[in-house]
């Protein structure tokens, strides 16, 4: 159907009465049976709250199927029935975008349950798993075939494959291997009305006919449920070396980085950012963290290296990029881990910033990327347009600038509420973005819209890119059943 601006609309979901939510239910039970669903409040409460604590939504109930069939029957019955659905990994997403609405109506569907390999080929280095699986024990499986599964993020331990196809995730390697859309060969999908679609394919080239396993990555559960997929895995690196930096400014980082790119790009695993700002909340809040270095500075740098070759030269390299630029006076002090436990000590102080952040009180997130070359300029603009709007206001920016994908995160001034900083969120983000919008940027580089952002989609995405979305949706989803309120405005 078109609608009067000439996008093609979908339908909305229906809200059942009580008594006929109550039947659907014992029908989903006979489906799932009694392990497989949760309906009292106490149960169901860690599935309709963001890991952020932004969104308490609710749901009459949390279906978790152990297999395809049975969520195919879940999912057949909810679309007979009109009712929405909302599928849910590890609940980690930063946009609320696995949370259900507040009006009570929608189903969860957890995946949880769905977490066995399947099969790994090291020769045709491919990992095929389940999507409930978690990346922790995806990243355990490959390595224990000796290859690599190449995505690592701080949710690791807890977000789910389906969770990471769905939302493109990205992390600390996107600069050497890509996003999450990168290592997907095959998909096997749950379609809005039910219908399987297998494409667990694991061939390395294939061009027959539209790519449909990359429309439902990145696609945020709102046009089916991934079940299981093809990843495609990388050789295990024989050495790593990781430093940490202090720096006397962002565009040092930014030199930095480019030295590390010439000595070898193909050996940079990881360059990220970290502001003294976040580093000081990382020493304040994580229990067992030190700084490795002689003292405390504004900027930092983590970076990683990396080569599958024994004895390549990467630890001289290294030594020798760091002091060339020791003496060009781009780094004040540097770290080189001697030993993993070093190598681990090291990226805890990067991977708990988020943690950290959370328990110092509210945040407001900016998940942004612009061209590499402009994270300099981003940082100091966006920062003097959030000192200017609110003063005070704590910058927290880090994130994976190798990719130039910054997390410019805010926390409130300290003589504020936390609830009175987020009632400015959209006012803040929009500050934020108004910069990365004029260095060519996006909104959303690796968290996805969710539920937080979908109101920026038609500033940012509008006409045909927009509209196309919606036909798409439509086309897929035309009773508007998965996920709706997210993504889509
Ligand atoms: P969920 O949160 O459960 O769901 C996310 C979205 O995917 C929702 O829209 C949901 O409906 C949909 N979905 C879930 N499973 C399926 C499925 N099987 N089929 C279809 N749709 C599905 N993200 C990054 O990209 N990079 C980072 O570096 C990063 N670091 C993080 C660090 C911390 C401490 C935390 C808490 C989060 C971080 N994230 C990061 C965000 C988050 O972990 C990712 O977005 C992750 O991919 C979400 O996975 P999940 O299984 O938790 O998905
Ligand atoms: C990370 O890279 O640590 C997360 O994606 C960032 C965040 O908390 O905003
Ligand atoms: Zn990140």
């Amino acid at each position: 159907m078109v609608d009067a601006g000439g996008t093609t609309g979908t339908a909305n979901p229906r809200t059942l009465s009580p008594a006929a939510m109550t039947e659907l239910i014992v029908q989903l039970q006979a489906i799932v049976g009694p392990r497989g669903l949760l309906t009292e409040a106490a149960d169901t409460a860690p599935y309709v709250e963001d890991w952020r604590g932004l969104y308490h939504g609710r749901t009459p109930a949390v279906v978790r199927p152990i297999d395809t069939h049975q969520l195919a029957n879940v999912v057949r019955l909810c679309a007979a029935a009109g009712v929405a659905m909302v599928p849910q990994g590890g609940n980690t997403s930063m946009v609320g975008g696995a949370v259900p609405s507040e009006n009570g109506g929608q189903i969860v569907i957890s995946l949880a349950r769905m977490n066995r390999i399947l099969a790994l080929d090291a020769v045709d280095m491919t990992l095929t798993i389940e999507a409930g699986a978690t990346l922790k024990s995806a990243q355990d499986a490959a390595a224990e075939a000796g290859c690599l599964l190449p995505l690592s993020i701080g949710s690791e331990g807890t977000a789910q494959i389906g969770g990471i196809l769905a939302t493109n995730a990205g992390g600390n390697n996107t600069v050497r291997y890509g996003n999450a859309r990168d290592m997907v060969l095959g998909l096997e999908v749950v379609m809005a009305d039910g219908q399987v679609w297998n494409g667990l394919r694991r061939l390395r080239k294939d061009n027959t006919g539209y790519c449909l396993r990359q429309l439902f990555v990145g696609a945020e559960g709102t046009l089916g449920i991934i079940t299981a997929a093809v990843l495609k895995l990388a050789p295990r690196p024989a050495e790593t070396e990781v430093a940490l930096c202090s720096l006397p400014s962002v565009e040092a980082a930014l030199d930095l980085f480019t030295r590390f790119q010439r000595f070898d790009a193909a050996a940079v695993q990881a360059f990220e950012y970290m502001s003294g700002t976040g580093m000081a909340l990382v020493l304040k809040h994580i229990p067992g963290v030190s700084l490795p270095l002689r003292q405390p500075a504004a900027h930092y740098a983590l970076v990683e290296l990396a080569s599958t070759r024994v004895g390549g030269g990467l630890r001289e390299g290294l030594e020798t990029v760091l002091s060339e630029a020791l003496d060009a006076d781009l780094v004040i002090d540097a770290a080189v881990a001697e030993s993993e436990a070093q190598r681990a000590a090291i990226w805890k102080l990067r991977e708990e910033h988020s943690e950290s952040q959370k328990r110092e009180g509210a945040s407001v997130k900016n998940d942004v990327s612009v061209p590499v070359s402009r994270v300099p300029e981003l940082i100091r603009r966006a920062s003097k347009a959030c000192e200017n709007l609110m003063p005070g206001i704590r910058v927290v920016a880090f994130g994976h600038m190798g990719d130039g994908n910054i997390h410019f995160n805010l926390e409130q001034p300290v003589t504020m509420e936390a609830a009175a900083f987020l009632a400015r969120d959209h006012e803040i983000m929009d500050t934020v973005c108004a910069v990365v919008r004029d260095l060519d940027g996006s909104f959303s580089a690796e968290h996805g819209v969710g539920r937080l952002k979908p109101y920026m989609m038609p500033d940012w995405r509008g006409g045909a890119e927009l509209d196309t979305m919606r036909r798409i949706k439509a086309a897929l989803d035309p009773m508007g059943l998965m996920n709706p309120g997210k993504v889509l405005p």
